[in-house]
């Protein structure tokens, strides 16, 4: 297990400059963490070159973006994105017998989820045509790139890709289940992992969410004889926040990716031995895209305010009290995410060295009547407190990791919550 190595001090200023380039491996989105790092590789005047997952066609064929894909893709990116289908991943790649992943679980109800048997050999042979596919188009990337680079300057390489959900339909009512329900709908997601059905999701996520940093580091061998390559990849392991007026670390449960999250640190750690600036920043919970299936993975998010109200920071401070209910203070806010964050059922089962935890049901709804009652704290038909605090993480994550990558000191950091708020605030 990784050491726990938190960030404490905000690095001194990057001299990343016009020429450098910012290379992002994985598709940006509106919410989404690379923002960040993105906005201030442009603001240093620095290229900024995309890559993108690619599109899946009804048959089933991965594609490169359309031209009016690739133009509105490009104008989030605000760069050029090298158009080859970076899907990570084997849900869709056929196994010996032809059939793929997906295919295999069509017709399974959603209860009968741990009756599937799915065949190791078979599941094997797919992720190995998955692994070369990606692979294949990740050397395509990496030699577009290359012709792309000026003939001196850094390189950063930013890692985002996350995920690896199988798109078998019958997936999402178990997920939902699994992360969203409570009484008759609970399902143990402890149960559910040891299932076929959850290995299936083990080797998918360990594949797209950890590995694909492996092949990045592999493929762009070459260019690290070229140019100073810094990679930045984005971990979760829990956050500290504050609770009873002292930072603790938590977690978000059940966070059925944690074992490929240690992965991906894993991944880092054994290039950082090998001399390569390879670091993976642990960064707190936020919604996103990604995240939004994991409700009252936000519940944590809000002590931020505590944070940077101590830090003195004011705008943001600022932006969430003008969402609230009338009638509603920030105190008590961040009173109910305080109860919530030190009750019994959340902290009985909080431990880094077992990390990560599954849910139990009272656990589970209690997470979820916190998270309703703290969004019900918003005037409604505005935008959300927590939407806002998302983007002060991302744009404070962004700034830290931008800094740490100029001089990387560790493989692994974790950005908490105080950390976040002393970049926000100066
Ligand atoms: N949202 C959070 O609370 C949180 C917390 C800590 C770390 N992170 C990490 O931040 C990173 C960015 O996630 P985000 O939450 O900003 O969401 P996001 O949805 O904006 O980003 C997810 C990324 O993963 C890519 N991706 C998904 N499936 C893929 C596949 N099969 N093949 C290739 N790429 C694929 C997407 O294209 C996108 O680039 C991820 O590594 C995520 O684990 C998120």
């Amino acid at each position: 297990m990784t050491r726990y190595h938190a960030m404490r001090e905000v690095p001194a200023a990057a001299g990343f400059k016009e020429g450098d380039v910012l290379f992002l491996c994985g598709e940006l989105f509106g919410r989404g963490y690379a923002n960040g790092i993105v906005d201030e590789a442009r603001a240093k005047g620095m290229t900024i070159i995309g890559s993108t997952v690619g599109r899946r066609d009804t048959d089933g064929t991965l594609r490169p973006l359309n031209a009016e894909e690739l133009a509105s893709a490009e104008a989030i990116l605000g760069g050029t994105i090298i158009n080859i289908p970076l899907e990570a991943g084997f849900d869709m790649e056929p196994g010996k017998d032809g059939v793929t992943p997906v295919d295999r679980l069509k017709g399974v109800k959603p209860d009968e989820w741990s009756k599937v048997t799915l065949d190791q050999d078979e599941l094997n042979c797919a992720k190995e045509r998955g692994t070369e596919r990606f692979r294949s188009n990740l050397a395509a990337v990496i030699a577009q790139l290359e012709t792309m680079l000026p003939a001196k300057g850094n390189l950063v390489i930013v890692h985002t890709m996350a995920g690896g959900i199988p798109r078998a339909r019958v997936f999402m009512p178990i997920l939902n289940k699994l992360f969203k329900g409570q009484g008759d709908r609970f399902l143990s997601s402890e149960a559910f992992w040891n299932s076929d059905m959850g290995q299936f999701c083990n080797m998918s996520f360990n594949e797209v969410t950890a590995d694909t940093f492996s092949y990045l580091i592999q493929a762009t061998a070459g260019l690290r004889e070229r140019c100073p390559v810094r990679y930045a990849a984005y971990g979760y392991h829990g956050t500290e926040v504050l609770i009873n007026g002292s930072y603790t670390w938590q977690s978000y449960t059940p966070y059925l990716q944690g074992w490929a999250k240690i992965r991906l640190e894993n991944i880092a750690t054994a290039a950082w031995e090998q001399g390569i600036k390879a670091t993976v920043y642990n960064c707190p919970e936020i919604q996103t895209n990604s995240s939004a299936l994991f409700l009252g993975v936000e519940n944590s998010l809000y002590p931020l305010l505590a944070s940077l109200q101590q830090a003195g920071e004011k705008t943001v401070v600022a932006e969430c009290q003008g969402l609230l209910k009338a009638g509603v203070t920030l105190n008590d806010l961040l009173s109910c995410a305080n109860t919530y964050l030190s009750s019994e059922l959340v902290t009985s089962t909080r431990d880094y060295d077992t990390w990560p935890q599954h849910n139990s049901p009272a656990q589970q709804e209690y997470m979820l009547n916190s998270s309703a009652q703290l969004i019900g704290m918003n005037e409604e038909g505005k935008e959300i407190i927590c939407a806002v605090l998302s983007r002060g993480v991302f744009r404070g994550v962004g700034k830290l990791m931008f800094e740490s990558s100029w001089d990387p000191q560790a493989p692994v950091f974790w950005l908490n919550h105080d950390v976040i708020a002393k970049r926000l605030a100066s």
